[in-house]
């Protein structure tokens, strides 16, 4: 069986890997006011949950991995030039799209905003995954992953953006994956976002990517 935190670092990339693929959609065509404003909305949600799972991995993920493994600050330092890179990008494209959604620029310049946060984002998403992870699982244990999540990834999040988030994972995720999120968010507790949040999220969705998504 595969590694839960493994898996859900996997679901956590391939989400983001799915909405930078619909953002490119969106930018393919002129779209409505309305479809502009909703692609600002979700998109820049979509950024501050891709800038918590960085500062988790940042001041969380990789300081835990050091101090068991000094020998990996090489590999860690590239994690972090990475990150920065993405960051900029994500800024870039943060207010590319609330230039966007006011009206004041079009798809072109979002497509362009698109194209450089892919191009920061894709190769480190596979580089993470194949370099560091399986080192980070080999090198972390329960209490080091709980106390991450606690800590960390969950640390002054309130209910409604894990709620989000959670809806995010899950959203287009094969059910055979579905065990990694049942296994960080308890079963009564997914059902309950999932009642109380899922419509919030696929309207937030639809508006957004229409019948992309
Ligand atoms: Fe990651
Ligand atoms: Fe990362």
């Amino acid at each position: 069986m595969p590694n839960p935190h493994d898996e859900l670092n996997a679901i956590i990339h391939d989400a983001l890997r799915r909405d930078l693929d619909r953002l490119q959609m969106v930018a393919e065509q002129p779209q409505p006011p309305q479809r502009r404003t909703a692609v600002r909305e979700h998109g820049t949600w979509i950024l501050d949950v891709l800038h918590h799972h960085h500062v988790g991995e940042d001041e969380g993920v990789w300081p835990r991995v050091l101090a068991k493994r000094p020998d990996l600050q090489p590999l860690v330092d590239e994690m972090e030039t990475e990150h920065a890179a993405l960051a900029s990008a994500s800024d870039t494209l943060r207010s590319t799209l609330f230039d966007y959604g006011e009206g004041r620029s079009d798809e072109s310049v979002l497509k362009q905003a698109v194209e450089q946060m892919r191009a920061a984002t894709l190769p480190h998403l596979d580089h993470e995954e194949q370099e560091l992870m399986p080192i980070v699982l080999r090198t972390l244990d329960e209490a080091d992953w709980k106390y991450l999540e606690k800590n960390h990834f969950r640390k002054g999040m309130a209910f409604t953006d894990q709620s989000l988030t959670a809806m995010w994972w899950l959203d287009g995720l094969d059910e055979s994956r579905v065990w990694a999120v049942r296994g960080t968010i308890p079963a009564p507790v997914l059902w309950f976002m999932q009642r109380r949040y899922g419509p919030r999220y696929r309207s937030a969705c639809q508006g957004a990517w229409g019948t992309a998504a």
